[in-house]
């Protein structure tokens, strides 16, 4: 099986897809995948915004990193759905590799024991400008990350991520287009990625 059948596999276990879309397309496995390489093996991994957990799980796939997902909320009271399964399934599987934190990525200084924990931070939460910037900050500031990851690259968000790289004067590693392609019905998504490095 290639990655992304062995993700679809995974998927079926997951939390079913509720109301608007927003998630990774299962082609983005393999982006993921060359991530991991590029971004020299993350041992630990942040992941902003899980939702049903589909970025979690490609992530969780993909290395053997140990991956922590947050999420503004909890996981039965998600507006796009109860996603206590995912959590469930995707504890149960990747045994001590696995953590969900409800949490609000605002409150990531907050976390002490967090600096210097996490090889990569994933940049899927709130697309606004406020928390693109604050997100980007936190990642560098507060846990001193070597890669991040912004979804969205190549949509409207686009312009924040970039004012982000600028700002913080990141050096883009790789840019992943996106993955337009509807035949995933359950989630249209695939606003491209951009990988950058903190120097
Ligand atoms: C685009 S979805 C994430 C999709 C997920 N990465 C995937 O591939 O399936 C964005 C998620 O970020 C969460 N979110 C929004 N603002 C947040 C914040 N400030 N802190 C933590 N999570 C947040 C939302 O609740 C939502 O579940």
């Amino acid at each position: 099986m290639n990655l992304k059948q062995q993700f679809l596999e995974i998927e079926k276990n997951l939390a079913p897809c509720v109301g608007a879309l927003g998630e990774l397309h299962p082609n983005s496995v393999d982006d993921l995948a060359h991530v991991i390489k590029a971004a020299e093996n993350p041992k630990e991994i942040l992941d902003i915004g899980f939702r049903r957990g589909v970025s979690t799980a490609m992530w969780l796939l993909t290395s053997q990193a140990k991956v922590t997902s947050i999420d503004l909320y909890s996981p039965e009271k998600h507006p796009s759905g109860d996603f206590t399964k995912s959590v469930t399934y995707l504890t149960k599987t990747f045994a001590n590799r696995f953590q969900f934190i409800r949490m609000d990525s605002l409150n990531i200084p907050k976390k002490e024991d967090w600096q210097n924990k996490f090889d990569l931070v994933f940049i899927d939460g709130d697309h606004s400008k406020d928390l693109v910037l604050a997100d980007t900050k936190n990642a560098i500031q507060h846990l001193k990350v070597k890669y991040i990851l912004f979804d969205d690259y190549y949509t409207g968000a686009a312009i924040y991520i970039k004012e982000a790289i600028t700002k913080y004067s990141l050096k883009i590693v790789n840019t992943y287009l996106p993955h337009p392609n509807s035949k995933w019905v359950r989630g249209v998504s695939g606003g491209g990625h951009c990988l950058v490095k903190v120097l």
